[in-house]
């Protein structure tokens, strides 16, 4: 049988038009929008790509996957999308829609974010008690870090905004996916005081590979793709009346900087951790504020 390319008008060429003129006139007015499109690029990328019965049954499979092994504690599905560029290029479609300003660039929110971090003083600490046979036990106390900012809008300081923020331990794993961890380890919720400033004390980050044992890894696998993030810190930034800001902040010394797997690495996000003197809590220092744009959010 000839190829696609060999043989171009070999498929229906009114098949796409027929299936795209289905929706009916009470279809929900954004999904009649954008379906279109999204049945076009998909109809073209079939023909394109020749896909066979066999091949489509294997996505098919590989999508159901993702799903089975999603729950409140890992998202596959997003996983999926992070390795595959989509997270980072909707985060910039979102945030040139919503016109960030001279605020803090955005970036991913990643599959391992969850509610309910504990609210803290500012100035705690977001290291539960760990056991001292842990693994990483040491390399923890070594990468002990204080971070402190503000929170601003262009002029004015933010008093009472909020700053969840979570990372990795030296492990390379969120707490939910390390049965070691105390829950809710590395996670916490800072609230800015009157001169809108926030700090806390943490690990300095690690980079770590995505997780590789579900089919998005297995995907990586399959391209001859590198797995890993450059070290970093996720943070939610909220104070009323601003766009919430979703961003992280990356550690320009790592060596995966400009190879991050999931493509979130973006300029005004690379901070360097500096060496902090007279603070038995911690030998890292990093000074970081946080400019959030005034606005709604978009939904
Ligand atoms: C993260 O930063 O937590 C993350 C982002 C995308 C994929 C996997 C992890
Ligand atoms: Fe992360």
């Amino acid at each position: 049988m000839d190829s696609a390319q060999n043989s171009p008008h070999v498929y229906d060429h009114t098949f796409t038009d027929r299936v795209i003129a289905a929706t009916g006139p009470k279809a929900n007015p954004r999904l009649a929008e954008v379906m279109p499109s999204l049945i076009r690029h998909l109809h073209d990328f079939a023909r394109e790509a020749s896909l066979t019965v066999a091949e489509w049954t294997k996505g098919i499979e590989f999508i159901n996957e993702c799903g089975r092994m999603s729950d409140s504690k890992r998202n596959e599905t997003q996983l999926l999308c992070d390795v595959l560029g989509l997270e980072s290029l909707v985060d910039e479609i979102s945030s040139k829609l919503l016109g960030g300003g001279n605020g803090t660039p955005s970036a991913i929110l990643g599959p391992f974010y969850r509610h309910g971090a504990p609210d803290l003083p500012n100035g705690a600490s977001i290291v539960r008690q760990l056991a001292p046979s842990l693994p990483w036990y040491d390399r923890a106390a070594e990468g002990a870090t204080f971070i402190h900012g503000k929170e601003a809008n262009d002029l004015t300081p933010l008093a009472g905004a909020t700053i969840d923020v979570w990372h990795t331990a030296p492990n390379g794993l969120y707490e939910q996916q390390d049965p070691l961890q105390p829950d809710m380890n590395l996670r916490g919720r800072f609230t800015t005081d009157s001169s809108g400033s926030y700090s806390f004390y943490c690990l300095r980050p690690v980079p770590y590979p995505v997780p590789d044992d579900g089919p998005a890894g297995r995907l990586l696998g399959l391209l001859d793709r590198e797995s890993y993030r450059p070290a970093h810190i996720h943070f939610i930034v909220e104070a009323e009346g601003h766009r919430t800001l979703v961003t992280q902040v990356f550690d320009e010394e790592d060596e995966w900087i400009a190879d991050d797997s999931v493509f979130a690495v973006k300029e005004g996000l690379s901070v360097r951790f500096k060496t902090r003197d007279g603070d038995k809590r911690a030998r890292w220092e990093l000074g970081y504020d946080f400019v959030l744009a005034t606005g709604p959010n978009g939904d």
